[in-house]
């Protein structure tokens, strides 16, 4: 063994088991710190349309929660275990007043209130005390957004500029099926590998613009000069690209608190502000899923935006297409449930994950010293927040 060369074995797999992951940065569930960081911001946990009267199952932030709509058309977010002996209230009715398990028949209103115990003597005598842990519910933008916070803290509802000014012609529309996730509504990994991926403009011209075809406009192709910047509320990359007649293509991308997904359509090659918002939910740590608001206009639906790679959409494709056209799905997959961060080899062309991962773990740790993370307002008078994000066309040479 004396005589051993090193160097020939550097690398070798059985001398480099593989790591962990950062449980830091990935983990989601209550008491965790990116699980708290996030609690500290309102997310959406379905569309408007997905809270009625027949109760629906909801997972977010690693916890089983039911939605459902009361007869008075109020929406309401609980836990799915009834709190008198814990089955689902999954199987529970709705009425003018709450949901009611199936079990015993115990009733709660759309903020856990018990209202009806009709096995205990006289209709519940100590029913005042009992509440079904409850989460507050907002609705706005075709979205349900629920705040699972610390109840002082919680913030007032954020609004987007590029979601409350339209044009004449356009509307909204709110998504479900996890447009922009290059793959299945339920992805199998954790929500730090998709949200990461809005801070890595040089994937762009390999994964979508050569290896799999081109899955964008052909600009998009090319290598872009690329700036990262860290900004109030994230990461904005702007990617730079030469255009025909001395001009350049300016395009500006943001991955903004808490899992915003600020990304101008690939697809448009003039100008364009950014049209569509979308808000990563980590289901738990191994699967998220994500929601989109945007304008659109008459000819036009959200999901026109999907990519499609060989000509078909991802779930048209085959296992063999899927190995041969792989796109943002099975490249975020691909990195395992949760990646192994301490495996990893980061290069120039990743100081966008760098700068994201530090401005995260620097907001973690101001909500771990008791304070507030950034994005987060007490103030009901403020005023929409104004993104840059879009794609611009400068009127001068491309000179990188
Ligand atoms: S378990 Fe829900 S009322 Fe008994
Ligand atoms: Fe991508």
């Amino acid at each position: 063994m004396d005589d051993i060369n090193y160097e020939q074995h550097a690398g070798n797999g059985y001398l480099n088991q593989p790591l962990s992951y950062d449980p830091e940065m990935a983990e989601v569930t209550q008491g965790t710190p990116m699980g708290e960081l996030l609690r500290r911001y309102w997310h959406p946990i379905g569309l408007v349309s997905h809270a009625t009267e027949t109760p629906r199952k909801v997972r977010a932030l690693g916890e089983d929660l039911i939605l459902f709509r009361d007869l008075q058309g109020r929406p309401g977010l609980v836990h799915a275990n009834c709190c008198h002996r814990g089955t689902t209230l999954y199987y529970g009715k709705v009425d003018q007043d709450g949901l009611r398990c199936c079990y015993h028949g115990w009733a709660f209103d759309v903020e856990g209130r018990c209202t009806s115990q009709p096995c205990e003597p006289e209709g519940g005598r100590g029913r005042q005390k009992i509440r079904q842990p409850w989460y507050p519910l907002k609705e706005h933008y075709g979205l349900i957004f629920a705040y699972m916070g610390p109840p002082d803290r919680m913030p007032m509802f954020t609004k987007y500029e590029c979601l409350e000014v339209l044009e004449v012609d356009e509307a909204l529309e709110a998504n479900d099926t996890s447009i922009g996730s290059g793959g299945p509504v339920i992805v199998d990994c954790n929500w730090l590998q998709h949200y990461e991926n809005v801070v890595d403009p040089y994937h762009v011209p390999i994964l979508h613009g050569s290896f799999s075809g081109t899955q964008f406009t052909e600009q998009m192709g090319s290598m872009p000069h690329v700036e990262f910047e860290q900004v109030e509320l994230g990461i904005k990359v702007t990617s730079l690209r030469p255009l025909d007649g001395n001009r350049t293509h300016r395009r500006i991308t943001m991955a903004v608190l808490p899992t915003l997904r600020v990304v101008p359509s690939p697809r448009v090659s003039e100008f364009a502000r950014v049209s569509s918002i979308g808000w990563v939910l980590p289901i738990d740590n191994t699967s998220f899923r994500i929601y989109t608001c945007g304008r659109i206009r008459e000819e036009g639906t959200m999901a026109d935006g999907r990519s499609r790679l060989n000509g078909k959409l991802w779930e048209e494709l085959t296992a063999e297409e899927h190995q041969k056209y792989p796109g943002d799905y099975e490249a975020h997959s691909g990195q395992g449930a949760i990646a192994v961060h301490a495996n990893e080899h980061l290069g120039q062309s990743d100081a966008g994950i760098v700068m994201l991962r530090r401005f995260l773990k620097n907001q973690v740790d101001t909500v771990a010293a008791g304070g507030n993370p950034v994005g987060v307002s007490f103030n009901k008078d403020d005023l929409p927040i104004i993104f840059e994000a879009g794609n611009y066309t400068l009127d001068e040479p491309y000179d990188r």
